[in-house]
């Protein structure tokens, strides 16, 4: 986080980055229409640029470099109010977002703004709250929104806001990692409304990998499940094409990061990641060559200094 004294407003800028679901065990359903999930989240280095200017009058505006994520329900200007609401505080800022995170496309580019809002702002507004009030406010604006609070590894249980860090140990055989983004965008709601009992599973796959991860081995292929994929494959020809040219361009496996469409693939080597890259950007795919990234200032653990 990038701290500027500059007049009139104090101003900061932050990263956000995005996340892949390394596995995603849907346990059920639950009572209250939500899914009851044991998932395993690691950040990317693939960022949005959000920067936050005070305001001394009372207005909280939001400007994006796409014009159509310029609205009242962007996540990051509804993190922003629902802030202002609970602490009652008066100020107001100016939200700039580059936008560079594809949207709606299971990568948590808008949770990852919004959890950089409550964060940012708790500091430029100088407002105190304990890590439990903004895992609270988090998890109201969004499932994916509390492990961006962290980022990093995490266990995500619960319906995704229950986070459990893990520590920094993502393998270095997935070194690379390739983001294939299909030209379509997918609802979550859609995706996970269409599941049947058969996508259901019961949490072994993540306890696997996250047994693994801890034991600093690397997890076996077969464990890196994703239950929305199945139907995500099935319902969007886009997504199964891509998949198939993932594997054809020699992707040792393909997963499908949250409820898509965007896949992914690791790889140990940035020669044979950049040759995968290319060969399928010179098919016309959207695609990202990335790495894991542990964003260690962002994180809720600041917020335990004084504000300044
Ligand atoms: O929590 P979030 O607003 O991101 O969820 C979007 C939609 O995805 C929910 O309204 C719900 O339909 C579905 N969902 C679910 N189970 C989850 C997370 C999301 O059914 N664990």
């Amino acid at each position: 986080m990038q701290w500027q004294w500059l007049q009139p407003g104090i101003s900061c800028t932050v990263r956000t980055y995005a996340k892949i679901n390394l596995t995603l065990d849907v346990l059920g359903r639950r009572s209250d229409g939500y899914h009851a999930l044991a998932t395993v989240m690691q950040t990317v280095d693939l960022y949005d640029t959000l920067s936050f200017t005070l305001r001394d009058d009372e207005q909280v505006r939001l400007v994006c470099t796409q014009p159509e994520l310029s609205t009242e329900t962007n996540l990051a200007l509804r993190a922003a109010m629902v802030l202002r609401e609970y602490t009652g505080q008066r100020y107001g800022a100016l939200i700039e977002l580059q936008k560079r995170i594809p949207s709606a496309a299971g990568l948590g580019g808008g949770s990852s703004d919004a959890a950089a809002a409550l964060l940012a702002l708790t500091r430029l507004w100088r407002l105190s709250l304990t890590s439990e009030e903004l895992l609270r406010l988090a998890a109201s604006l969004g499932s994916d929104v509390p492990f961006f609070l962290y980022g990093g590894l995490a266990l995500c249980e619960g319906r995704g806001e229950l986070v459990t860090p893990l520590p920094s140990c993502w393998p270095a055989e997935w070194r690379w990692l390739v983001l294939l983004k299909p030209a379509i965008s997918v609802s979550t709601a859609s995706v996970f409304g269409a599941l049947t009992a058969r996508d259901y599973s019961d949490g072994s796959h993540t306890w696997a990998v996250c047994a693994a991860l801890r034991e600093g081995r690397l997890p076996d292929l077969a464990h890196l499940y994703n239950g929305l994929e199945r139907g995500v494959v099935e319902r969007y020809a886009a997504v199964a094409a891509a998949r198939a040219a993932l594997l054809e361009a020699g992707a040792a496996f393909v997963r499908l990061s949250g409820s898509g469409p965007t896949l992914f693939t690791a790889l140990a080597h940035l020669e044979e990641a950049q040759r995968l890259w290319l060969r399928l950007q010179e098919q016309g795919y959207e695609v990202y060559l990335t790495q894991a990234i542990y964003p260690s200032v962002e994180s809720l653990t600041l917020l335990s200094l004084p504000a300044r």
